[in-house]
Parts: structure tokens; C-alpha cells; sequence
């Protein structure tokens, strides 16, 4: 920590001092008061099982098969996916549809099956129910992706929410994806997942769990086909995992196994089939398209709690100009704020701005601000003013407004989870834009409340709206920042229809990317919390939400010199490219760290900034498809077993392959390669897949490989966009798809669609004309030639 550094913290331990303290003791006590008079008391439960079949009713696309105690409905969809609910839950209402649900696909009918059992026939997929209620997942050819067994419930006496469990059995060779943003991951080992977004209160690694994102959303890989399963229900639960084990041919083999148990909500679920793409294509068609961001969001931003006043932010982004650093953006955290409280400005140390943003901008950067959902409950605050008339904030029970604490000291939490709400929020965004902002980075919305003891969240017992049905914070938490995320988007649609809104928030739950992306939170300095970040941005990814990345360099203390470069080179690979850390953390400018830091660091910055119509393409084609930018390495192929175990690289989009260093002292690592042929873009060395190599992988840089083939739009020299083909193997053919788009408004571009053709020592590059292949208008640079 420098001067500066000591300065700063010492003004912000003011406000979390000891009348803060006071204030969490008090909040913790109200929150137990307001839960033991507001919640249903824990009665006697009754247990409940779907009991035999009774009849069927068939419907379209499937039909409701009734049991004693239960039934269940089944439907298949017109785009593939199957919803099967429970006691007569149907898809709607849901916080994750992007929509209404689907149409059923009348060709998929409920038909008998042997020994008493019915099943449903679909394209992708055999659904079949036996006669006590086991719900079996099967492909086409009839191989078992997952089994349901009967649900069971457990009913309070007197009446009230049920809870319950649902056991499922996997293939033995199946892995487990998704679960939101994991830090243990991405492939999710054995062992129980809660499903309550969480702030933990201190840097996270990978044994920290839950975090901020958690969704009920799995996605399961496994020799015979690729499935996600969505149980679309936003109570707090718990998955317990266990990877199966086959008997090496013994015809022994152990079914994996995942145990839901959820505190109430509708037992339902989405089920999806295929290779991955298809089934995240499917996902994104019932949850939403992701939103796409401006292009300067794909740059590189600089972030930090605690750059204090106008001056010092002046000062980095001049350190960035004086050493040639590309920047595309500054973040304020909440230290820019009128003692801490959301939509002001502290005048004495930003007086000026709007005319600090415009500046910035004419350098071609842009200010992005923090904003937390606590309002500071004080008369004379706007904020706490105009939403106590529109009768905004969360109430308890009996009525009274709920009282928590955030930064500001006590605090109110607007109700997300209310239209009229959310419309009023979206209009404090104004404020926002008048003082030069062009992106919102939502923070502390799990949401928090700070507490001296138990969860520091609101009170489960406080009353929501959830769009007029009315119910409590059991079920709205975790949907909360999921709803103040639409706030934002939807506001700021309307205050600048002409832009693409930048919005990424801390919490979430499904079909958050709806309204932009999120971060890896507080990931904690070391070499763990590199790996973590890598896992939470891939996780995420299999679960729809494809824009994120991590606090690079971790968010407290001081990363050596090695660990911080190691973050940058892997940050600029990832769609989020955000240097950030705490007010008491260190330093993180790329020039803090040795001149050898710096120079590699410039190098990862300018590779960033030439891939940016790269990175630009795969963010239309992930709004288009539900891909990710950053895919696991078994993307293409998900039944090699190799791939499907590699947690330490990824694919980016189509075209490249990149390898992160995650150990200190590394400079050479191995690498699983799928099939295929694969070019370091360093040193244009050849290496075919599948295969594990070894690649040089000196400080300077991370290896980075291209497929062969492959045509990656780059920008060149003059800015203008450039074409890198990789050359195709021998007697091969490749392609790629470009989008170009420079800018931050709607008008859709074309995809334009190149082919690839290696004749001996010639590589032809043609356009997908409208009339034929044609030449392409954009310059063509060939790599990887001189390989045979
Ligand atoms: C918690 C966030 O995760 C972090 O990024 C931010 O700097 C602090 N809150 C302060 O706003």
C-alpha cells in the first residue's frame, strides 16, 4: 500500500467504523425480530410421494399423466426443449422465460410404453414417465441421459409452501457444468451446491461457495449426448453432486447422481438435448438473447475502489497515455459518491464531472459507475424521497419498511420485483447520464445488508411484489438483482433508445444476460483465485450469461509482479477485460510492477485491442446462438474424454485456443488439443490434435493457438478491418463468420461468410457472395504457410 493508497483508506474506515458496527448489531437484531413474528412457524410436515398412475390426458405436445397423489404435465416444444411440471405447474410465471414459453410440438404425443409406463416421442429426445412417477430422459437411439426418480414433498400440516427433493441419475461417465458462477470449477466435483446468491464478505477462491450467481441450471456432458436441465424455481436450495463410476467394462457401472432439494416453489424443469451448441442455442431461445454490448466495452477498463477525486483519475488514465497503454474505460466506485449514497456525486473531489467524462471521451474512453440498490434511508435524500412516495422500497410483514445497512449507514432496498418499481429506478439513470456516464457495473445486490451475525441479506420474512402475486424474500432473493438488472436496462432503453445500454451486475440468476453480463466479484489475490476466475467465466458461460471476467491482478492485497502479469495475459482473453481491486488492495496499473511487467502487459493490451472486431463478432454470434465467447475445449467435441476433464484452457469463439499460465514459475505448459490442426500465433509452430503438447509459455505471453483454417477479423494498422486466415491444412478447407460492427448503436449488421481452401502452396480466401463465392472486399493476411 502507497501513500495514496493509506490516505484513502483511512477516510473509508470512517464510514464502516464503529457507528457502523452499532448499526449492523442493531440490523442483525431487527432482522431476527421481523423473521420470528413474519414467517410461518415450522410445523408438522406430511410426506408425499406421486403414488401409481391413475389415468392420462393426452395434450399438445404431450399431455398430463395423473397419479394418486400428483400429476404431471409434459410438454414438448417446437423448439426442442421438454418442460414437465409437477402438481400442476406450468412454464409461466417464471423470472428466467424471456417470453411466453414456447408452442408445443404437435407431432410429439403421449403414447403407452411397456409395463404401465408413458412416454412422449420428440425429435431430440424420448421422454418416458413410469408408473410411479420416475421421469426418464432418453436419446433418439434410446440410451438413458438421466432419470428422474419419483419426487417426493414435504407439506406443512396446516398448509403453506412444501419443500422437496428430486433425486436424479446421470450416465457413470457424466460430468457436471453450470450451477451459476462456481469457483471450484468449471467441472463441478462431488459434493453439495447452494442455491442462494451470497456475498461471503471477503475475497473469494475456490473453496468459497455460494456466490453471487447461483442458478438452478445444469448442464450435463456425457459420452452419449450433451443435456442442461433448468429447474425453474427461485428458492433456496441445495444440489448435491456425485460423479458415477464405470466398472472398466464389468457392466458395473455406478450412475452419477444429483440430489435437488429446494424450500419451495414449483417443481418443474427444462430439459435440452444435443451437442452443446445446440443445446445453449436452445437455452438462449427460451431465456433470452444476450445483450449485446457496445464495442467499447469490449476494450480494456480500468477500475478501482478508491481513486478518490478527479485528479487521480487523471493521473491513471495519463500513465496509461504516456506509456502508449490502450484504455476504452473508467470505472467510479462508490468513493465518487456523496457519502456513499447511490446517484449523487461528492462535489469536493469530482466538482467537475461531466466535464471530466467529456474529456475522457474525446480520448475515446468511457466512465462507467457503480450502483448499489441501498437507498440511505434519510429524509432529504432524493432518492429515499421521490421512492418513499412512489412506495418503492421492501416492507416487512407488519407493513413497516424494512431497514438494513449498506455503505451509507442505514438503508432501504428498493422492491425489484414490482413493474411501477422498476420503471421509477430505470429514470434515476438520468442523473447518471447527465454526468457523463456510459456504463452501470451493479454492486451489492444478492442483496446485501451488512450484519453482525446471520446472513446479511434482507429478512426472509420482508414482502415483495413479485409482479402482484405477493410472497416474501424466500422466494424473490434470488431473482432480486436479476429485476434490478431489467430496471437499469429497461430505463436506460428509454433515456437513450439510440445506444446499446452497458450494464453488468454482481448478482443474477437466469436470463440475466438478457440485460448485459456480470464479474467474478471479489476474487481473492493468488494463484487460486486465477484459477477460480477462469471457472466462474466458463460456468457462467454454459449457463447463458456469456459476457464476464475477472477483477484482473484479484481484488485485495498485492499480486507478485508474475501473478498480476499471469491475470493481465489470461484478462485479455476473456470478454470482461477489468483491472480492479479494493480500497485497502495494492496498486494495479500495468506500470506498478517493473518495467519487464509493463512491457509484456502492453503487448497483452495491443493484442486485445487488434482483436477487437474478433471479439465483436463472437458477442453478435453469442446474441444470435447462445454461445459463449469462452468455451470449454470440449465445445466441439464433448465425447472425448481428455477435453472433457481439461478445466485449464478454453476456446475462444471457433477460431483460437488459448492457454492460461495458472502456476507460478511456469514457462512451458501442456496443453489438450482437440482434433485438428493448430498454429501458436507466436511462433506459427504446428502441433496437430488430438493431443496433449507442450508449448513454450515464457512470461512474455500465454500460448495462444489458431485452427487451421480458421478467418479471424483483426483490426489493422489503420483501424480499418483486416482478414488473419490460418492456413488449412493440406488438401483441407476452413471458414469463419465476420461481423462487422464498430459501434454502440442498433443497426444489425451482416454476417459475412468466408471459405477457406488450401491448394499445395496457395490458400484461397472467398466471400459467400449473393451470387457465388466472390473475392473478398476486406484485406486478406495468410499465417501459418510455411508449415507443411
Ligand atoms: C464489492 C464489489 O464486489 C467490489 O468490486 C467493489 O469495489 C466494492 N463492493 C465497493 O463498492
Amino acid at each position: 500500500m502507497d501513500g495514496r493508497d493509506l490516505v484513502r483508506s483511512v477516510k473509508a474506515i470512517g464510514s464502516t467504523g464503529a457507528a457502523q458496527r452499532l448499526r449492523t448489531v442493531r440490523a442483525a437484531w431487527r432482522r431476527r425480530r421481523t423473521d420470528a413474528s413474519g414467517l410461518p412457524p415450522r410445523g408438522a410436515e406430511r410426506a408425499r410421494v406421486p403414488g401409481p398412475v391413475l389415468s392420462v390426458e393426452p395434450g399438445p405436445g404431450g399431455g398430463v399423466v395423473r397419479f394418486t397423489r400428483s400429476d404431471l404435465r409434459i410438454t414438448v416444444t417446437a423448439g426442442g426443449a421438454v418442460f414437465w411440471g409437477w402438481d400442476g405447474a406450468r412454464p409461466e410465471p417464471s423470472y428466467a422465460l424471456a417470453g411466453p414459453s414456447p408452442e408445443p410440438d404437435p407431432r410429439a404425443v403421449l403414447e403407452p410404453d411397456k409395463n404401465g409406463a408413458w412416454r412422449v416421442v420428440a425429435e431430440r429426445m424420448t421422454v418416458v414417465v413410469s408408473r410411479h412417477g420416475a421421469v426418464e430422459v432418453r436419446t433418439p437411439g434410446g440410451v438413458t441421459l438421466r432419470k428422474d426418480l419419483p419426487p417426493r414433498w414435504w407439506e406443512p400440516v396446516g398448509g403453506g409452501e412444501a419443500r422437496w427433493m428430486q433425486r436424479s441419475e446421470v450416465a457413470a461417465d457424466a460430468r457436471f457444468f453450470g450451477l451459476g458462477g462456481r469457483a471450484s470449477g468449471p467441472r463441478l466435483r462431488d459434493g453439495t451446491y447452494r442455491l442462494w446468491n451470497t456475498d461471503p464478505g471477503h475475497s473469494v477462491g475456490p473453496g468459497d461457495d455460494p456466490l453471487y450467481i447461483t442458478m438452478p441450471v445444469q448442464m450435463v456432458v456425457a459420452d452419449a449426448a450433451t443435456h442442461l436441465v433448468f429447474h425453474d424455481s427461485t428458492w433456496d436450495g441445495r444440489v448435491t453432486l456425485r460423479e458415477g463410476e464405470e466398472g472398466a467394462g464389468s457392466g458395473h457401472d455406478r450412475a452419477g447422481t444429483s440430489d435437488l432439494r429446494m424450500d419451495g416453489g414449483p417443481l418443474r424443469c427444462w430439459v435440452m438435448v444435443g451437442a452443446p451448441a445446440r443445446v445453449l442455442h436452445t437455452w438462449a431461445s427460451l431465456t433470452g438473447a444476450a445483450a449485446l454490448p457496445p464495442a467499447w466495452a469490449l476494450g480494456h477498463h480500468h477500475a478501482r475502489w478508491g481513486f478518490g477525486s478527479e485528479e487521480e483519475v487523471r493521473r491513471i488514465v495519463g500513465g496509461y497515455h504516456e506509456r502508449g497503454l490502450p484504455l476504452e474505460a473508467v470505472h467510479l466506485d462508490i468513493d465518487h459518491f456523496d457519502a456513499h449514497q447511490v446517484f449523487t456525486v461528492d462535489r469536493d473531489r469530482f466538482p467537475k464531472l461531466p466535464v471530466l467524462a467529456e474529456e475522457l471521451r474525446r480520448d475515446g474512453i468511457r466512465l462507467v459507475s457503480i450502483v448499489d440498490p441501498a437507498v440511505k434511508a434519510e429524509p432529504g435524500n432524493a432518492v429515499y424521497d421521490s421512492g418513499t412516495a412512489e412506495d418503492a422500497f421492501v416492507r416487512d410483514s407488519a407493513g413497516r419498511p424494512v431497514c438494513g445497512v449498506l455503505w451509507p449507514g442505514e438503508s432501504v432496498y428498493p422492491d425489484f420485483t414490482r413493474a411501477r418499481t422498476r420503471r421509477w429506478w430505470g429514470g434515476l439513470y438520468e442523473e447518471r447520464l447527465s454526468q457523463g456516464f456510459a456504463g452501470f457495473w451493479h454492486d451489492m445486490n444478492e442483496p446485501v445488508s451488512f450484519t453482525a451475525f446471520g446472513e446479511a441479506t434482507l429478512p426472509r420474512s420482508a414482502r415483495h411484489d413479485l409482479e402482484g402475486r405477493g410472497g416474501d424474500h424466500r422466494e424473490a432473493h434470488n431473482v432480486y438483482a436479476l429485476c434490478m438488472a431489467r430496471a437499469g436496462y429497461e430505463g436506460l432503453r428509454e433515456l437513450t433508445p439510440q445506444e446499446r445500454p452497458f450494464l453488468f451486475s454482481r448478482s443474477g440468476w437466469a436470463g440475466m444476460q438478457r440485460y448485459g453480463g456480470t464479474w467474478s466479484g471479489d476474487v481473492t489475490t493468488g494463484w487460486p483465485g486465477l484459477r477460480a476466475s477462469l471457472s466462474l467465466v466458463m460456468g457462467l458461460g454454459l449457463c447463458g450469461v456469456p459476457y464476464s471476467g475477472p477483477d484482473v491482478g484479484g481484488f485485495d492485497g498485492s499480486p507478485s509482479p508474475e501473478l498480476y502479469l499471469r491475470w493481465f495475459q489470461l484478462g485479455a482473453y476473456l470478454p470482461l477485460f477489468r483491472t480492479h481491486a479494493s480500497l485497502r488492495a495494492g496498486r494495479r496499473e500495468p506500470w506498478e510492477f517493473g518495467d519487464d511487467v509493463l512491457r509484456h502487459a502492453r503487448v497483452a493490451l495491443v493484442e486485445r485491442r487488434r482483436l477487437l472486431p474478433y471479439f465483436m463478432t463472437l458477442a453478435h454470434l453469442s446474441r444470435r446462438t447462445g454461445a459463449p465467447y469462452v468455451r470449454p475445449v470440449w465445445w466441439g467435441a464433448p465425447e472425448d474424454r481428455a477435453l472433457r476433464d481439461c478445466e485449464d484452457a478454453f476456446l475462444l469463439g471457433d477460431c483460437l485456443l488459448v492457454a492460461p499460465v495458472l502456476d507460478p514459475g511456469t514457462d512451458r505448459r501442456a496443453v489438450q488439443l482437440p482434433r485438428g490442426r493448430w498454429y501458436d500465433t507466436v511462433t506459427e509452430e504446428v502441433y496437430e490434435g488430438p493431443a496433449r503438447v507442450l508449448i513454450d509459455a515464457p512470461l512474455s505471453r500465454i500460448p495462444v493457438l489458431a485452427r487451421a483454417g480458421a478467418v479471424l477479423p483483426v483490426r489493422g494498422e489503420d483501424g480499418g478491418l483486416e482478414l488473419e486466415v490460418w492456413a488449412p491444412a493440406r488438401g483441407r478447407t476452413g471458414g469463419g463468420l465476420v461481423v462487422a460492427d464498430s459501434g454502440d448503436g442498433w443497426e444489425e449488421p451482416e454476417i459475412e461468410r468466408y471459405m477457406t481452401l488450401r491448394t499445395g502452396k496457395r490458400v484461397v480466401v472467398q466471400r459467400d457472395g449473393e451470387e457465388g463465392p466472390e473475392e473478398p472486399s476486406r484485406p486478406v493476411r495468410v499465417r501459418g504457410l510455411g508449415a507443411l
